[in-house]
C-alpha cells in the first residue's frame, strides 16, 4: 500500500468485485493443464504472463508453486511477465518476477541479452527457436494497463533474426501484449502495446514463425496483412468460461495449431 495506493486500491476493488471470483479453481485447473501437457509429451511450455493480480510476494510464491508441475527442465519452459506481474515500481525494484522465476529465465544465447534476462532465446532441436521479450511495465495511473517493449530489446531481436543459430528455424516470438485483437484491429491506447507498430515491423522480418501473446482474455488466431507469421493469443488458461491455450506442432517448417479448451472438468483439444 506504500506503493501507489491508488493503483493497488483500484486493482484490489476490481479483484474483490468479481474478477477474483472468475479465477476460482485456477490452481486445480493448472494441475489439470500440467497433466494434459505431460500426457501429450509437450516439448516446451510457454506462459505468456499475468501469473498474479497485483504482483504481491504471496501471489508470486503461489504462482511459482503452481507452475512447478510444468517444469520438466528449465530448457523446456519459457515465461514472460504480464502487466499484473510488473504492477508497481516496488515490484520492479525488488525484482520479484526475476527472483520468482530464477533458474527459468536462462537463454541459449546469453550474448544477445540487453535488458536483464531479455531477450530469452531457446533453441529447440534443430528446427525451432523461441524468442521471449518483456513488454510489461508499471502503470501508476489506475485506468492504464498499457505495455511497451524497450527499443534495445527490439534491436536485439533484429540482430537475432540475422544470426546463423536462428537461421532457418521456425521462430516463435513471445511477449505478453497482443499486437492486435481477434479481428485484427489494434488494442486501445490504454490497454495495448504502446509501440506496437515498431514491434510489428520487427516481427515482419520473421519468414517462418508465429507471434504469441496473452493479455487479451480470448484465445484466438489472426493473420495480419503486414506479417507472414500468424498471431496466436493464448487468452487465459484459467479464467472462468474463457479457459484456453494453443498446442503447436512444428514439422518440416510447417505449423499445426490446435486450440485447447476447458470442458467440464478437464482440458481438451478442439477438432483441428
Ligand atoms: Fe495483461
Amino acid at each position: 500500500m506504500r506503493d501507489w495506493p491508488g493503483k493497488r486500491l483500484a486493482g484490489g476493488i476490481n479483484f474483490l468485485r468479481g474478477r477474483g471470483r472468475r479465477f476460482e479453481g485456477a490452481l486445480q485447473k493448472l494441475d489439470r493443464l500440467a497433466d494434459f501437457a505431460r500426457s501429450g509429451d509437450v516439448d516446451l511450455v510457454v506462459f505468456s504472463g499475468d501469473f498474479t493480480a497485483m504482483g504481491t510476494r504471496a501471489e508470486f510464491a503461489t504462482a511459482r508453486a503452481a507452475i512447478q508441475p510444468f517444469v520438466r527442465s528449465p530448457a523446456e519452459f519459457v515465461c514472460v511477465a504480464g502487466n499484473h506481474d510488473i504492477y508497481t515500481r516496488t515490484v520492479v525494484r525488488e525484482k520479484r518476477f526475476e527472483r520468482t522465476f530464477e533458474g527459468l529465465l536462462e537463454t541459449d544465447l546469453p550474448d544477445s541479452r540487453v535488458d536483464g534476462p531479455w531477450p530469452i532465446v531457446r533453441l529447440l532441436g534443430d528446427d525451432v527457436a523461441v524468442i521471449a521479450l518483456n513488454s510489461a511495465k508499471p502503470n501508476p495511473v489506475p485506468w492504464r494497463s498499457s505495455g511497451r517493449i524497450p527499443a534495445e530489446q527490439l534491436d536485439a531481436v533484429r540482430r537475432l533474426l540475422q544470426r546463423p543459430e536462428i537461421g532457418n528455424r521456425f521462430v516463435f516470438i513471445v511477449t505478453h501484449y497482443a499486437p492486435c485483437l481477434e479481428d485484427g484491429s489494434p488494442d486501445t491506447p490504454t490497454h495495448g502495446l504502446e509501440n506496437v507498430e515498431e514491434y510489428l515491423r520487427v516481427c515482419a522480418d520473421v519468414r517462418r514463425g508465429a507471434v504469441l501473446c496473452g493479455h487479451v482474455h480470448q484465445t484466438y488466431r489472426v493473420r495480419l496483412p503486414v506479417l507472414a507469421p500468424e498471431v496466436f493469443c493464448a487468452g487465459s488458461a484459467t479464467m472462468h468460461e474463457l479457459e484456453g491455450f494453443w498446442l503447436f506442432d512444428v514439422r518440416n517448417g510447417e505449423i499445426t495449431a490446435t486450440r485447447g479448451r476447458w470442458v467440464e472438468d478437464r482440458y481438451r483439444l478442439e477438432a483441428p
